[in-house]
This record gives structure tokens, sequence and C-alpha cells, in this order.
């Protein structure tokens, strides 16, 4: 396994931020879609980064107390000949040793009765609740019981922690390995984006661009989308999380597409695109264009070390909203209007978040007051938009939006990396620009 090292490495960092804390990080499970019928299978992604263990149910424990040759356990499914000829290949209890670098393995159906004996001695035990269905009444019974103990004077676990106060802080921060894989992710995802854009043509529908960018996905060897396409139309790209895509495309109206592919690592791209459909801007749709566009390219600007992602947000919104003002489209003061959030019925999100082996990845964005500065290796998306339609009211003492500017939903989304020098835009092979939107 070429991969084990950067696993390892991982697994080393994490064993020693937990100091004496024991840690159980659970494999996720299958999801039933309907009947007897399950999605494809999606490791959880902190399980993921600590052990390149891509199947489901399995349970690592790293316990940082415990002497060498027992920090990291893994509970595994067993090989089962009668379960692998309906559902595929299992590693199984010695390939997790041999293979993925357990220092001791055991078959799932064990950790029950051993993590008693393994969280003795920790001092606090780090677990997510409220998302391991079937592992935390387990971790509950055991921990309870060990408490029971504890007033004998027994050395137990008196609290539990959220992992991400130990883990999702390295997981911002991407390695040279990781920043690859990303790169990876973003340039499959531009690929089909351009492909999509070649193609697109009044009449199609838009779940037919959607199979066209989820097939280049899988032809370029990702394992497929990301996160649910969104393929919009019209009026469908105010609607942020469309993703129905099942709509005629139509003549002299926009196409947002946002689509990024996953990698068989996991790693992700999220890029969107918005053009016309027939290949030509109406007046409206290229001044909002040109709005979205330069708010975006300012906001890139500010993917630096020492930056931070509020920073990045504000360069965006004053830029769309100064844009705004000269179309007579909002009225006041850049500034009035930015602090009072007069904008907000036509840019209401926010202009990025971090991405990784999440979509929206982890990691804080703010420490209290202070926002989260950037540092080179993170990387965020940079997506400003706006959406204008009669979904959101308009606020009152701003201008009403005459029926040409309806409808026009627009956000352009890079990838960008924090780099010393100046900021990486992953995705720059998906063209953006007003000539290359145009045909
Ligand atoms: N595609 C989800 C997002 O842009 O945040
Ligand atoms: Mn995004
Ligand atoms: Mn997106």
């Amino acid at each position: 396994m070429k991969n084990q090292r950067i696993y390892q490495h991982r697994r080393d960092r994490f064993l020693q931020e937990l100091g004496s804390s024991a840690a159980i990080i659970p494999a996720a499970q299958l999801v039933t879609h309907h009947a007897d019928c399950e999605y494809p299978f999606r490791q959880n992604s902190d399980f993921w980064y600590l052990t390149g263990f891509d199947e489901p149910e399995a349970i690592a424990l790293f316990l940082p107390h415990r002497p060498e040759g027992e920090k990291y356990i893994l509970f595994v499914l067993q090989k089962e000949a009668s379960a692998e000829i309906w559902n595929g290949f299992r590693w199984g209890v010695q390939a997790a040793v041999d293979h993925f670098h357990a220092d001791i393995s055991f078959p799932l159906c064990d950790f029950p009765k051993k993590l008693a004996d393994y969280l003795y001695g920790a001092e606090n035990i780090v677990f997510r609740i409220g998302k391991h269905r079937k592992v935390e009444p387990l971790v509950l019974k055991v921990w309870s019981e060990l408490l029971e103990k504890s007033s004998r004077g027994d050395s137990v676990p008196l609290a539990l922690t959220d992992p991400a106060v130990f883990l999702h802080k390295l997981r911002l921060k991407k390695d040279s390995w990781e920043i690859q894989r990303l790169r990876e992710a973003a340039l499959i995802s531009s690929n089909a984006h351009e492909l999509a854009r070649d193609i697109t043509r009044a009449g199609m529908n838009e779940r037919q661009i959607q199979g066209v960018i989820e097939k280049s996905f899988l032809d370029q060897g990702g394992r497929g989308p990301a996160y649910g396409s969104i393929v919009a139309g019209g009026k469908n790209a105010c609607i942020l999380h469309y993703t129905a895509n099942n709509a005629l495309l139509k003549d002299r109206e926009l196409l947002l597409i946002d689509a990024g592919c996953s990698t068989n690592d996991y790693y992700n791209g999220d890029i969107t695109r918005t053009f016309p459909i027939n290949g030509k801007f109406t007046s409206e749709q290229r001044a909002i264009y040109e709005i979205v566009l330069a708010a975006q390219n300012a906001a890139i600007k500010y993917v630096l070390p020492g930056q931070n992602a509020e920073e990045i947000h504000l360069q965006a919104v004053r830029i769309l909203v100064e844009g705004l003002i000269d179309l007579g489209l909002l009225k006041g003061s850049i500034d009035s209007l930015v602090e009072q959030g007069l904008y907000r019925h036509l840019y209401m999100h926010r202009t990025g978040h971090w991405l990784g082996l999440d979509v929206h990845d982890v990691g804080a964005y703010r420490l209290g007051e202070y926002p989260i500065p950037l540092e080179e290796g993170m990387v965020l998306t940079v997506e400003p938009g706006i959406y204008i339609s009669d979904l959101t009211p308009v606020p009152e003492g701003q201008p009403s939006i005459e029926e040409r500017w309806k409808n026009i939903g627009i956000r352009i989304e890079d990838d960008v990396l924090v780099t010393c020098d100046q900021p990486d835009v992953l995705s720059s092979n998906a063209l953006k620009s007003i000539d290359d939107m145009e045909r």
C-alpha cells in the first residue's frame, strides 16, 4: 500500500494531539435508498483520513495511553465468502494489520466486549455524538459502566469530547499529497465543465447535460460526482441547491452548472460556471455576469496567508453591491448597504467554504470574534453570485426589479489554494471570461 505511510503520518499526529484521550472513530454505514437497495458507499471522511480503509461498519480506536503496539486498533468485518459473493471483497482482520498497519485488529463483533479494557486508563473519550447510530449506544453503555467503577477509585475517562477539536485542524491544512489529489479533482471537474458548455444547446434537457458531466467524471477516472450536480437553466439558477435537473433549456436563457468530481481518494472539486445557452449573452445577462466575474476575481486576490474568509467575502460583496448600484438594482452607499445587509435579496450566501475530503470541508472559520487567518496549504472555494427572482422580497426602500432582470441567476465558483506566493486557482482549466462563455 504505497499510501499507507501518509495515513501513518496522520495517525502519529492525531495520537500526539489526543494527549491522554482515547478516540473512537467509526467508519460510515451503508445508507438505504429504498427497500433493500443501498446508495453507493461513501466512507466517513474522518475515518478515511486516518485509516485509508474503504469498508463500511469498521471502527478505529486511537489509544495514546496504551503501550507501543496497542495504540491503533481496527475492528473490521470478517472475511466471509457468503457475504462477499453478494457484496464484494472484504479485507478482513489479518489484512487490517498486514495492509493497513493496524497494531491489532479484531472482528467487528468483538467491539462491545473489548472496548472497556481499551478505554480504561484514558482521561477522556473522543467520539462524535449523534452521528453513529449503531456505535453510539455501545460507547455510552461501556462508558457508563466504567463511570460506575470510578466511584471505587478506578482510572476511567470522565469526559466526552468531539474529535473535531483534535482532528479538524489537521484536515484544514493540506499537505502536498492532498494538494495533488485536489488538483486532480479540480482538473477532472474543469474538463467536464468545458465539455458541457461545448455541447449545450437550446431544446436539450438539463438532465442530458448532467449525464455528460458525470460521464466525463467517470471517463477521466473519478469516483463520480462529489455532490448532487446542479444543472439549472433559466430561473432554476435562482434556486441555490437546485438538483431536480429536469427542465428544457431555452434560447436566450442562461445555464448555471455547479458540479464537481470526487476522486477515488475522496478529494473533491466544486466548480460553478454560468453561460448563455445559445452562445450569446443578452445585455442584462452580460451586465450581471461582468459584476459577478469582477467580484470573484477581486475576492480571489485576497486568498493569501494572513487574510481570512470574512475579508474575502467582504471584498466580493462590496464589488457586487457597487455593480448593482450602477445598474439601479440597489440604492444607497456601498457602506450602508453592506452594513445593513440590504443586498441579501440578490446575494444570499457566503462567498466560499473550505474544500477537501468533504465538499464543505471541516475546520473553523473563526475563533470567537477572530477570523481564522489563512495559511499555506488551506484550500477554499470562491463563489460569489447574483440571483434575481421573485423568491426573495425586495427590502423596503430598495428599488423594485424590472422584468428584464428577472430570472437571471449567475454564480462563478473556483477552488483556490493558499500559497505563500499568490492564489493558486486549482480549477483554472475551466474558462470563465465573457468571450469564453460565448460562441
Ligand atoms: N456545490 C455546493 C457549493 O457550492 O457549496
Ligand atoms: Mn461551493
Ligand atoms: Mn458548488
